[in-house]
């Protein structure tokens, strides 16, 4: 008799004790999983969406298929995509409080749905931009108070800090020039933030920059190759080493 064999009745229903343990064990394998977040950061034109891709295609070869989430800020749900539309359109001029806050509604929307029921059921979540974005664009670069900033992040995110962060670094001619050649999400020359003056660019840099320094180990910082294969060879390095540690 194989263990497959074993039946019990129960109010005359047969139940295979083997199909059922294997279920459960199934189960526990999967409750058992930590989830993992890893966020992407960089200015503008610094390749994260086509490294994210990159990297999310090559982890789903490895035994980590089936648990890779790829999403993005602003965006990332239904009504967090509408925001999204909302804050980029240069049509409109939004003032920097509004602009935060329409950030930090887009977060708790996309925490809710997405991020925080991935991270409870042991996916990999690996997000396009995060708390450390509105950090250093409406904080450093348009002058809103930090302070302010990092409560809002805590409350909109539930406090969930990504294990892990890659941040692209680029000098900003090279990244502006990119990004606005490439007419992301339609605009033909840049979106509304891509739009801003140099200066404001050289804030948003400088404020990552700050922001990796007072975080090295969460925050690796890796500096943009001309060679795609080569910036994706140093990230994939990184995020196995921290997947398994
Ligand atoms: P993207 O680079 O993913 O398309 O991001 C859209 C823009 O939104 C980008 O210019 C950076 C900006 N942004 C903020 O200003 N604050 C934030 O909190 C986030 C997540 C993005």
């Amino acid at each position: 008799m194989t263990v497959s064999n074993l039946f019990v009745k129960i109010n005359s229903v047969n139940f295979s004790i083997y199909d059922n343990f294997k279920n459960l064990e199934w189960r526990a394998e999967v409750l058992s999983k930590k989830g993992f977040f890893i966020t992407f950061e960089g200015c503008e034109g610094s390749g994260k969406s086509t490294q994210m891709s990159l990297l999310v295609k090559h982890l789903k070869k490895t035994d980590y298929l089936g648990r890779i989430i790829p999403t993005r800020e602003p965006g990332g749900s239904n009504i967090s995509d509408a925001i999204r539309k909302l804050l980029l359109n240069p049509e409109y001029q939004v003032a920097p409080l509004a602009e935060l806050f329409l950030y930090e509604s887009n977060r708790a929307q996309h925490i809710n749905d997405i991020i925080k029921p991935a991270l409870k059921h042991g996916k990999i979540v690996i997000c396009d931009r995060y708390t450390d974005s509105t950090l250093a664009y409406q904080g450093y670069a348009r002058g809103l108070d930090l302070g302010v900033i990092k409560t809002l992040n805590k409350i909109a995110s539930s406090n969930i800090k990504p294990d892990l962060t890659i941040y692209l670094d680029l000098p900003i001619k090279i990244g502006l020039k990119k990004a606005r050649k490439l007419g992301k999400d339609l605009y033909i020359d840049g979106d509304r933030i891509e739009r801003e003056n140099i200066s404001f660019h050289k804030k948003v840099r400088k404020g990552f920059l700050d922001i990796a320094r007072k975080e090295p180990s969460r925050i690796k910082t890796v500096k943009v190759a001309s060679d795609i294969e080569k910036t994706h060879r140093d990230i994939v390095t990184i995020v196995e080493k921290a997947l398994k540690a």
